[in-house]
């Protein structure tokens, strides 16, 4: 996108906000209090963000395992924010996310921070039996997470 282009959409918005005197796009139109609407509907649900979710969870395991303790965590960290935006878009199911994260995830982050690899390996591993269990828990019994064989991630999982 061009800066000129951006710079438009950046005015465009923060003028909506301002009062909604001047819409800064063709679609997002009405009152200030419907285009807030619009914007609520179009943030991303759970089915979004656990694409997101796996990918990362995927890309944290190669880089442990290719010994990237850095891009590790850094995966791991965006993991936790996509999460925390799905808890904050369905807060219906943030009570078993916040559940996940402490029964499981922490264990992955403190073996992270230890630069621990076997520690790493079992908690991991034990997660994908976390994330599964939800998934049936939450009536998605279908979905099933498998390690992929090879990260999504076009990164170097060395160090
Ligand atoms: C709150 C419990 C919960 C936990 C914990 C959870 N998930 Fe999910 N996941 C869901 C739900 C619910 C869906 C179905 C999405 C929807 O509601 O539309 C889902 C869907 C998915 C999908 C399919 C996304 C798609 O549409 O293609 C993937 C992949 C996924 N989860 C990965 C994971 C991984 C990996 C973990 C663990 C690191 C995990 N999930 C942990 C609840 C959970």
């Amino acid at each position: 996108m061009r800066r000129m282009q951006k710079a438009a959409i950046v005015a465009g918005g923060l003028l909506v906000f301002a009062g909604g005197a001047f819409a800064g796009s063709d679609w997002l139109t009405g009152s200030t209090e419907a285009q807030l609407k619009t914007l609520a509907e179009i943030q991303p649900g759970l089915g979004t963000v656990m694409i997101e979710y796996g990918n990362r969870y995927t890309n944290t395991y190669y880089a442990a395992k290719g010994g990237n303790w850095d891009l590790a965590a850094y995966q791991f960290k965006e993991a936790l924010e996509i999460q925390e935006v799905g808890e904050t878009t369905r807060p219906g199911r943030a009570d078993a996310l916040k559940a996940f994260e402490k029964a499981y995830l922490t264990k992955i982050e403190a073996a992270i921070v230890a630069k621990d690899a076997a520690a790493f390996e079992k908690a991991f591993m034990a997660g994908i039996k976390g994330c599964n269990g939800c998934h049936a828990g939450q009536g998605f019994a279908y979905i099933v997470y498998e390690l992929p064989a090879a990260p999504p991630a076009p990164l170097s999982m060395k160090p």
